[in-house]
């Protein structure tokens, strides 16, 4: 979690039919908050030691409020379901400033955007941002039911020519078909997708099947479920002078902080990017949903919520 958090007050809460609530968050003051682009997330403090991140939906640009969307998870481990329970208008939360580990590519002549349930939020900024630069696109909005989908009426008020809604319960031609939809892209075209992990997983495979390279698939997973587990190893922190040994059922962070050494943290997930750190010397055995193909084949970076070594020792810079 940032050390630089910010408190705001609830202006709004919208309920969806959908389980999501969608929240409206400003400063008391009214003074600005900071800037964020298209795929920004926030930390939001749930309650005390319990932090979790959301994207930014509403247009970028504007700092006098943030919007999030917060889906009432099942499975939640205490994130949403203490949100959707405790998050009033009028109560005041702490937030941190934007990150965005998903950005819009400048580059790209034309984007595709896929959002796989409450993974349409990050979208929905990016629709903003793409339509403000008067570039072309296509919102790929794929959910189990209609009722299900949350942002129906602003979206289809918003962007009724880039739309389109596919529903696994609907019609066969309607659904998500996403080998057909990749199929023949021209090389400027970039694909941004977020969703639950099984969601994405295979819609991500079925882009690489298709050919598109790694360097135009974005992504954003918001929650994995990740095997920690493995063979033992040591760990050098170089710039700490700490050696030491991470048992089979311990985690990099875990056996850091037994030391002494405190790595940022948030989602212990492998996908907020927020333990990231640099590696100086042994192979990491990537496990997280947070880096780029590229990024796990350059071997200088390590998530330590849930990676591990494939040589003997890592030597990291912390
Ligand atoms: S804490 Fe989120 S990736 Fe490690």
């Amino acid at each position: 979690m940032s050390d630089d958090m910010i408190d705001v007050t609830i202006l709004r809460r919208e309920d969806h039919a959908a389980g999501i609530a969608v929240f409206e968050l400003a400063r008391p003051d009214g003074a600005p908050l900071p800037a964020f682009e298209a795929g920004a997330h926030i930390d939001v403090q749930v309650a005390d030691g319990l932090v979790r991140q959301y994207s930014l939906c509403n247009a970028p640009g504007g700092t006098d409020r943030y919007r999030i969307g917060v889906l009432d998870d099942p499975n939640s481990r205490g994130g949403s379901r203490g949100i959707h329970r405790d998050f009033a208008v009028g109560s005041t939360v702490r937030i941190s400033a934007p990150r965005n580990h998903f950005p819009l590519d400048p580059a790209a002549e034309r984007s595709l955007l896929v959002g796989g349930g409450i993974g349409v939020t990050p979208m929905l900024a990016m629709a903003h941002a793409l339509r403000a630069s008067g570039k072309p696109f296509e919102l790929h909005y794929c959910t189990r039911s209609r009722d299900r989908a949350g942002f129906l009426e602003e979206l289809a008020q918003d962007f009724p020519e880039q739309l389109r809604l596919h529903f696994d319960d609907g019609a066969a031609d309607q659904r998500f078909d996403p080998a057909a939809c990749f199929a023949g892209l021209p090389a400027g075209v970039h694909l941004y997708v977020c969703g639950p992990t099984g969601f994405m997983d295979w819609v991500i495979g079925a882009a690489k099947a298709a050919g598109i390279d790694g360097g135009r698939i974005h992504f954003e997973y918001f929650n994995a479920d990740i095997d920690t587990h493995g063979a033992a190893f040591e760990v050098v922190a170089k710039r700490s002078g700490v050696t030491v040994r991470v048992a089979e059922d311990q985690t990099i962070l875990d056996a850091l902080a037994k030391a002494g050494i405190k790595i940022p943290k948030s989602c212990e997930q492998g996908v907020c990017g927020t333990c990231l750190c640099d590696v100086i010397e042994g192979e990491p055995d990537h496990k997280d949903k947070f880096l780029s193909d590229e990024e796990r084949e350059d071997n200088d970076q390590i998530v330590v919520c849930c990676s591990r070594a494939k040589s003997a020792r890592l030597v990291l810079d912390v």
